[in-house]
């Protein structure tokens, strides 16, 4: 999400992040569900209905829904755009098209946010390597979450792979924290400097959600004030954990055990 948060960071109990790797799990379980769908010939449309289902039939709730207004239960982000795509019943998946899924249930008042960028058939090296590099930028991050590590170093680590192939790091959306609220403090930049931001403390619970661009990191909302798509129309990926910083190291919540 877009902004600056003041609010203050919070410290989960144990009990809470318990109830987040419940949620985060079913949220992991949410995208493998849907993986399978995602081919040449299906509408978002579709994608989205079938999460609404299993996300309800397993007792859970689509926090995107209604969230500040979004119609919605997942967000579908075709080729250009960077996040936030609405699903729609006219856009049909075409052979060679990427497309981030990202959903985000609500299990017992407590979110699980994930996302992936999923090939549509086959694709060009090109469009392969955007993909690989921008899910090599998730797990650089997350290598970087500990007690005592700050939050520009997960930028830092993010930012110098990406552009190390000439891609960019998109800078008006960012990773957040999570709980029981869907956004909230801190912004989790995925550009930034190494030893600058607030101090990563045990029982933290953030996103990191990279959102890595072919051409620039410019983007341009679209007339639904939703889609964000790249300034260039340039293809962007995008990979998102939810994680909570422990006494020695991560955890990542939104895998599906
Ligand atoms: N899941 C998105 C994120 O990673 C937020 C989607 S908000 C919505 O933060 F309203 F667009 F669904
Ligand atoms: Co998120
Ligand atoms: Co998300």
């Amino acid at each position: 999400m877009k902004t600056e948060r003041t609010e203050t960071i919070v410290i989960l109990s144990q009990r809470e992040i318990e109830k987040m790797r419940r949620a985060g799990q079913l949220a992991a379980k949410l995208l493998q569900y849907l993986e399978p769908l995602v081919k040449p010939g299906v509408t978002t449309l579709q994608l989205n209905d079938a999460a609404e289902r299993w996300t309800k039939a397993h007792g859970a709730k689509s926090a995107p829904l209604g969230y500040k207004g979004y119609p919605k239960s997942i967000c579908t982000s075709v080729n250009e755009v960077i996040c936030h795509g609405i699903p729609n019943a006219k856009q049909v998946l075409r052979d060679g098209d990427i497309i981030n899924i990202d959903v985000t249930p609500i299990l017992d008042g407590y979110h699980g946010d994930t996302s992936k960028t999923f090939i549509v058939g086959n694709a060009s090296p090109k469009v392969k390597q955007l993909v690989e590099v921008t899910e090599e930028c998730l797990r650089l991050g997350i290598a970087e979450v500990k007690p005592g590590a700050k939050i520009g170093d997960i930028g830092a680590a993010i930012q110098e792979y990406a552009e190390s192939y000439g891609f960019s790091v998109v800078r008006d959306f960012v990773g957040h924290g999570i709980s029981n609220i869907f956004h909230t403090a801190p912004d989790i930049p995925h550009y930034g400097i190494r030893g600058k931001g607030k101090r990563l403390r045990p029982g933290m619970v953030f996103t990191i959600e990279p959102m890595i661009n072919e051409g620039t990191w410019e983007f341009e909302m679209l007339g639904d004030g939703w889609t964000a798509v790249t300034s260039d129309r340039k293809l962007s990926a995008q990979f998102e954990h939810t994680l909570a910083v422990t006494e020695d190291g991560v955890e990542i919540l939104t895998l599906s055990a």
